[in-house]
């Protein structure tokens, strides 16, 4: 997964020298400068912020696009102050710039490495033309809880995936080559856990034992380190007990010496300040201290390091060799970079071509991304034989709505809505007719009979519902997941005029559809598509385009089974068919003990509604014939499992096929299941392929109770399909 050298954290002996000859000539102030960023998101270079940065005081600025004002920012940091140090340039460049492609969680839902590379390098370069050198993603957060609104901004609730397609958004905004332009410095958020939260409520207490710790939510990290990432964002949370923007043991003893990251940390913002508000400082000096020793080395939009390191170091308090190395590090990345040889923006670098290459990037993921959840055969739908066609509600065109959580710098006017895309697909004959029902997403009464005297003179309706973009993201949890408002009220109204109801929902998580999904005939997941959105769906609606999306996440049934995911553990007692029972068929008086006895919920069962994996398309597959290269294997090699997949439909298609294995017995418990490989693969009707995932020995490695990763010899199930319940399976063992 390595970057290339290029891009990999190694500076020459010269930089090293260089480096090491500015931080001696820096003084106090200085050298706190550079562990200083500041929001600098004004229309003017106020004289201020330009004192300020002529004095050395500041490192790097936060939330200013406008090129010729960051060029000018840079020109008073290399010409007009002492050392000529360039300042680095952050933005949240989340899923695109003015041209938006779909959230994270949508992008993850193609599992498609090489575009969620290409969503990033092309956001990157945009970015990069308004004068923005760093931005503040991937998010690992690894999210198994849909309640939280972040989830939107994840890749999902799977370490692999997040990893390989974190590493994938990693390159893309970095690139091969730090000092082409149009390469950004990205940066691995939260470290770590701020995805499990309590309750799904953003920024609350986690708690994760080291154990699930290791083998789930730090890998993806480590991933990207090893990837060559150049910096990492702390969590705004306290996990076990310690916050993580003082968590020493995290920051110092597992990233930086057990993974050898040397890039530079960054708090969250103001989340030094916080340490305070945690109750694990006293004061701000103290929170600057523990953030400081602990390894954060500069400090996101908050006063502490500049309001009580010099004090912390004047009295003694603080070794100076403690700041020598977080300003290393940060000058490291600012080499990196290529700052020091021009730190200034060429606009010219995102032109007309590289916008029409945006909008493109931004359709394909769209598509690759959407998830056909049901389709009772009306999709694809037969362009030629429709008179009218219905286009409902309140996501149908509202161009700001389907860009989703994170769009500072998106351009709704570029969006193409879904009404827009049905509008330019259809035959040249037929009607389009609109009604958004609903004002916003969550209105509680919607305007029914327009809609109804659309529907009822229509062949086909087209509603589209789902979540606003500000109900998802930070600080945005819901405790319901359901369709807010009466949307649900409105599809059921909708469904008693007998036509066939095409569901395109637009969300930033997954939501509970269990109440609407009987009243559907087909059910396009699209989360929130971004500025393509519209033409996307268009297609796939017409099937112009054929649906390969698969679930990063587990949907459930009912809000209530969260956490709910693939990879749990089994217990000693998991549930199955024949043991769970319904609460409405127990009998009065029931023994305790006759009844269930297994891991499931009375009301819902133990199922979800949707298992992580899943995906429909317009045609099927069919697995068969899997084998594995050997029975046995030893450490150090490697094993080969392989299946045939046929397409046993009548269109081409593109299946995303899936490597599944189980550790069968442990010295810890293991997973269920575990994701270690997948595939694109498309197929012609009636074409098979054999499909082989290689797998070394060390994927099959996890982190034993001592918290070290070890190599356990047993028995291995392997699985190969089309989602996370896949039936196909072998056995191999690995022997010591
Ligand atoms: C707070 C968020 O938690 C973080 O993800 C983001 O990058 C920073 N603010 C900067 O806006």
């Amino acid at each position: 997964m390595a970057l290339t050298n290029a891009a990999t954290i190694e500076h020459s002996a010269t930089v090293k020298q260089r480096i090491a000859e500015l931080v001696g000539e820096m003084t106090l102030e200085e050298k706190i400068g550079q562990m200083c960023q500041v929001d600098a998101g004004l229309d003017e270079v106020s004289a201020t912020l330009a004192d300020d940065i002529r004095a050395g005081k500041i490192g790097s600025v936060i939330n200013q696009v406008d090129v010729g004002l960051v060029n000018e920012m840079q020109r008073i940091a290399v010409e007009e102050t002492r050392l000529h140090i360039p300042l680095i340039i952050g933005r949240d460049v989340i899923h695109g710039f003015s041209v938006v492609m779909p959230i994270p969680l949508g992008q993850a839902a193609s599992w498609n490495p090489g575009l969620v590379e290409a969503c990033a390098k092309s956001a990157a370069l945009e970015a990069a033309a308004h004068g923005v050198n760093w931005t503040f993603a991937p998010m690992l957060d690894i999210s198994r809880d849909p309640r939280w609104g972040r989830i939107a901004e994840s890749l999902g609730e799977d370490p692999y995936l997040t990893a390989t397609l974190g590493v994938s958004m990693t390159r893309g905004f970095q690139g091969e080559n730090f000092s082409e332009a149009g390469n950004i410095a990205a940066c691995a958020k939260h470290f770590v856990g701020y995805g499990a939260a309590e309750g799904g409520r953003d920024y609350a207490t986690t708690n994760i034992p080291e154990n699930e710790l290791r083998n789930i939510y730090l890998e993806p990290f480590r991933a990207v380190v090893e990837a060559g990432i150049t910096t990492v964002m702390t969590s705004f949370s306290d996990i076990d007990g310690v916050p993580a923007t003082g968590n020493e043991y995290l920051l110092r003893n597992v990233l930086r010496e057990e993974w050898g990251y040397e890039g530079f940390v960054v708090s969250d913002w103001d989340s030094i300040g916080e340490l305070e508000t945690h109750g694990f400082a006293e004061n701000k000096e103290q929170a600057a201290y523990e953030a400081v020793i602990a390894g954060v080395s500069m400090e996101m939009a908050g006063d502490a390091y500049t309001s009580s390191l010099p004090s912390l170091v004047e009295k003694g308090k603080l070794a100076i060799d403690v700041l020598d190395e977080a300003v290393t590090n940060i000058l490291g990345i600012k080499f990196q970079l290529g700052l020091f040889d021009d730190p200034f923006s060429n606009p010219g670098i995102f032109a007309e071509t590289e916008f029409e290459d945006a909008l493109q990037v931004s359709k394909r993921a769209a598509i690759e991304s959407t998830v056909l959840l049901k389709n009772d055969g009306v999709l694809p739908l037969a362009r030629e034989s429709l008179k009218k066609i219905a286009v409902i509600g309140p996501m149908a065109d509202d161009p700001y709505e389907q860009l989703g959580t994170w769009i500072f710098d998106g351009n709704p006017e570029l969006s193409v809505t879904g009404l827009q895309g049905i509008c330019q697909a259809v035959a040249p004959g037929t009607e389009v007719a609109y009604c958004k029902a609903m004002e916003t997403s969550r209105d509680k009464q919607a305007d029914i009979s327009e809609a109804m005297q659309i529907v009822e003179s229509s062949d086909a309706v087209v509603l589209f519902l789902g979540e606003e973009s500000i109900l998802s993201g930070e600080a945005h949890c819901r405790a319901d997941i359901s369709l807010p408002g009466c949307q649900e009220a409105l599809v059921k109204s909708i469904k008693a005029a007998g036509k066939p109801i095409i569901a395109v929902i637009m969300a930033g998580r997954p939501l509970t559809l269990t109440n609407i999904l009987n009243d559907v005939d087909a059910l396009l997941f699209a989360w929130h598509p971004g500025t393509m959105g519209g033409s996307a769906i268009a297609e796939l609606i017409f099937g112009d385009a054929v649906p390969s999306g698969k679930l990063p996440v587990t949907f459930p049934r009912h809000v209530g089974q969260i956490p709910i995911y693939y990879n749990n553990k089994n217990s000693g007692k998991p549930p199955s068919e024949d043991k769970v029972i319904h609460i409405d068929e127990i009998e009065p008086k029931t023994p305790q003990t006759s009844l269930g006895m297994c891991v499931f919920h009375l009301d819902e069962g133990y199922k979800p509604l949707f298992p992580f994996g899943f995906g429909l398309s317009y045609t099927t597959f069919s697995y068969s014939n899997i084998e594995c290269s050997n029975n046995e294997i030893r450490a150090g090699e490697s094993v080969t499992i392989s299946a045939d997949i046929t397409n046993s439909g009548s269109a081409v298609g593109t299946e995303i096929v899936q490597l599944y294995i189980k550790d069968l017995v442990g010295s810890v418990t293991r997973p269920v299941r575990e994701l270690k490989g997948f595939r694109r693969v498309t197929l012609r009707p009636g074409q098979t392929e054999r499909i082989s995932f290689e797998l070394d020995a060390g994927a099959l490695s996890f982190y034993g109770r001592k918290q070290q990763r070890i190599l356990e010899p047993g028995e291995f199930r392997a699985w190969i399909g089309g989602d996370s319940l896949a039936t196909l399976e072998t056995d191999f063992r690995l022997t010591s």
